[in-house]
């Protein structure tokens, strides 16, 4: 059980949040295989006080997504307050505060990992959100170990840390990666191992590196956080979650998925897609995941050619009867 503030997480293994995949039919497909929790993308705070109807419709939450978490993205504080209040409104269970996100145009704007430089800035905007919805809903802040590798960087880290716990917040996941590093190198281990020392009792999840289910079993063992968020390890691989499960409950690895269970899973997955996006979207989409999901195909890189080649939205479900035939052949 992962006690995050007045939620219980049936398990450590959750879903991460994952910008351009984490929408709701891949929660409800990473759910299906397990997963115990899923974290929506991050959105902009005034996409959420300004939504347009298609927008809201993406933040919409359905009585099968939870539990559930928004993540907001943001470098002006005073956004933060009224976006997750509706973000509570609408039915999220928890609300998460990027400062994390590496991308350029992001930390141009004083926006998610540019904010590990800031700690004023980043602890106003916690406790405005803790004033908006701390009374009714936990929030959560995903950091990054840092801007870089400097002293200086880590001292803010810890600032930052101890600040959010001090204001009420429930739970905190570290990316073991600085800002600096986007997703090259690797993902410091031994620094979760020391934030989780530190804060003793509160509740960290740890992330970076979880490719397969052993190093997500491994990382709670090694550094004693309290879950792990699976990202590019659960992307194309729901099943990654079942192994997690297996692993840390003392059964045997499960298989890989067989041909057939693939198909089925990339089936859910399209329908679910369609549903939501409409056949021409919900058809390009899925080509990205299934870019994914071909990994655990015995013959990955012919899949991948077919899904190249796709023209039009509605030849995906000719790539899948091809590669993935109903009887597994
Ligand atoms: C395509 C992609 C999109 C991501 N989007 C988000 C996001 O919206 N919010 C967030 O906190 N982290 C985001 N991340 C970071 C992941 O949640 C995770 O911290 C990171 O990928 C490290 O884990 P990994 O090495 O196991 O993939 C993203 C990562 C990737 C690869």
């Amino acid at each position: 059980m992962l006690t995050v503030g007045s939620l219980e997480i049936a398990h450590p293994f959750t879903q991460a949040a994952l910008s351009g995949y984490t929408d709701l039919p891949m929660r409800r497909v990473a759910r299906r295989h397990g997963a115990a929790y899923a974290l929506g993308q991050m959105v902009l705070g005034t996409t959420v006080t300004h939504a347009s109807d298609w927008q809201r419709r993406l933040l919409h939450v359905p009585a099968d997504d939870h539990p559930v978490g928004a993540q907001l993205l943001g470098g002006e504080p005073h956004e933060f307050g009224p976006a997750a209040r509706a973000l509570a409104d609408a039915g999220y269970d928890v609300i998460d505060i990027n400062f994390g996100c590496p991308v350029h145009k992001v930390l141009r704007r004083r926006r998610g990992g540019w904010l590990l430089a800031d700690p004023p800035a980043a602890l106003d905007i916690v406790q405005r959100v803790l004033d908006a919805v701390g009374g009714d809903r936990p929030v959560t802040v995903k950091m990054r170990r840092g801007l870089d590798d400097s002293a200086e960087s880590e001292r803010r880290f810890f600032t930052i840390l101890e600040g959010v716990f001090e204001r009420g917040v429930a739970a905190v996941t570290v990316h073991g990666r600085t800002v600096k590093q986007r997703y090259a190198g690797r993902s410091d281990w031994e620094f979760l191992r020391r934030v989780k020392r530190h804060v003793g009792d509160r509740v960290v999840l740890g992330s970076g590196d979880l490719h397969r289910a052993t190093d997500a079993v491994t990382m709670l063992r090694v550094t004693g956080v309290d879950g792990v968020s699976l990202a590019r390890g659960a992307i194309g691989n729901p099943w990654i979650f079942r192994e997690c499960l297996a692993l840390w409950t003392g059964r045997a690895l499960p298989p890989l998925p067989s041909p057939a269970e693939l198909r089925e899973t990339l089936l859910l997955h399209f329908r679910e897609a369609v549903a939501f996006y409409g056949p021409r979207d919900g058809g390009m989409i899925m080509r990205r995941h299934a870019m994914k999901y071909s990994r655990l195909h015995p013959c990955p890189r012919k899949v991948r050619e077919a899904l190249i080649a796709m023209k039009e939205p509605d030849a995906f479900a000719a790539v899948l009867d091809a590669w993935f035939a109903p009887d597994g052949s």
